[in-house]
């Protein structure tokens, strides 16, 4: 049995955590505030990034209002996040993109790419969730997702080409957006480093790394 998208969906569709960047099943999310919340994610637990998403969402609502404050207000909203750099480039992404695409984020990942603090993970994640285009966004959830369900023994990072192959080639066009949010979800609740739920996961048939019991020795990493 392979694995599809179809079975990852119904598992999302009756699993998705309510996140406050998340709209109704169904909804298209704002690009502005999808990008925020995976910048903010990028080094800090989503429960330490709740408050201060609502607090920096309330403050600074559009990408517009962002560009448009001082700098020492928008560090003064991050302030306790920490890794300050982040909020340095958000702020001169929110400036570049009023200044040069109009105060609307590009659509593409190529174009999000092009964008400071924008790397491939983000440029993903922000265009599959944003503007639902199949695009892969390879976190360590999701790589652990992917070594697993195909028992990918090339150590990371250098399988990450790979991985993201996997998820392109697994990835549904009609909800891109959903999917990447399920991976997320599924690498974070269910397919966890250690005593993964392997039970209630709605890969645990096609999985290999199950069938052959070896999910906790993936993902496989070089030596540091
Ligand atoms: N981690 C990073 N981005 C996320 C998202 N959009 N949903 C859940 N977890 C995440």
């Amino acid at each position: 049995m392979l694995p599809s998208a179809a079975d990852l969906l119904a598992w999302y569709d009756r699993h998705r955590r309510v996140l406050p960047w998340r709209v109704l099943a169904g909804e298209r999310p704002d690009a502005y505030r999808v990008w925020a919340s995976e910048i903010m994610l990028q080094q800090t637990t989503i429960a330490a990034v709740k408050p201060y998403y609502e607090r920096f969402m309330a403050r600074f609502p559009t990408v517009a209002a962002l560009a448009a404050a001082p700098s020492e207000e928008v560090m003064q909203a991050w302030a306790g996040l920490g890794y300050y750099s982040r909020a340095r480039n958000l702020h001169a992404c929110a400036m570049a993109v009023v200044a040069e695409h109009g105060g609307r984020f590009p659509d593409t990942e190529e174009g999000l790419r092009s964008l400071p603090g924008i790397g491939a993970y983000t440029a993903g994640a922000v265009a599959a969730i944003a503007f639902d285009r199949p695009a892969a966004a390879v976190d360590g959830n999701v790589e652990r997702v992917m070594t697993r369900l195909f028992a990918i023994e090339d150590l990371l990072p250098g399988a990450r080409p790979l991985v993201r192959d996997r998820v392109l080639a697994l990835m549904p066009h009609d909800r891109p957006g959903d999917f990447a949010q399920g991976l997320m979800d599924l690498g974070a609740t269910i397919c966890t480093p250690r005593n993964p739920a392997c039970g209630l996961c709605p890969w645990r048939e096609p999985c290999l790394a199950r069938i052959a019991g070896t999910q906790e020795s993936f993902p496989r990493k070089a030596k540091k």
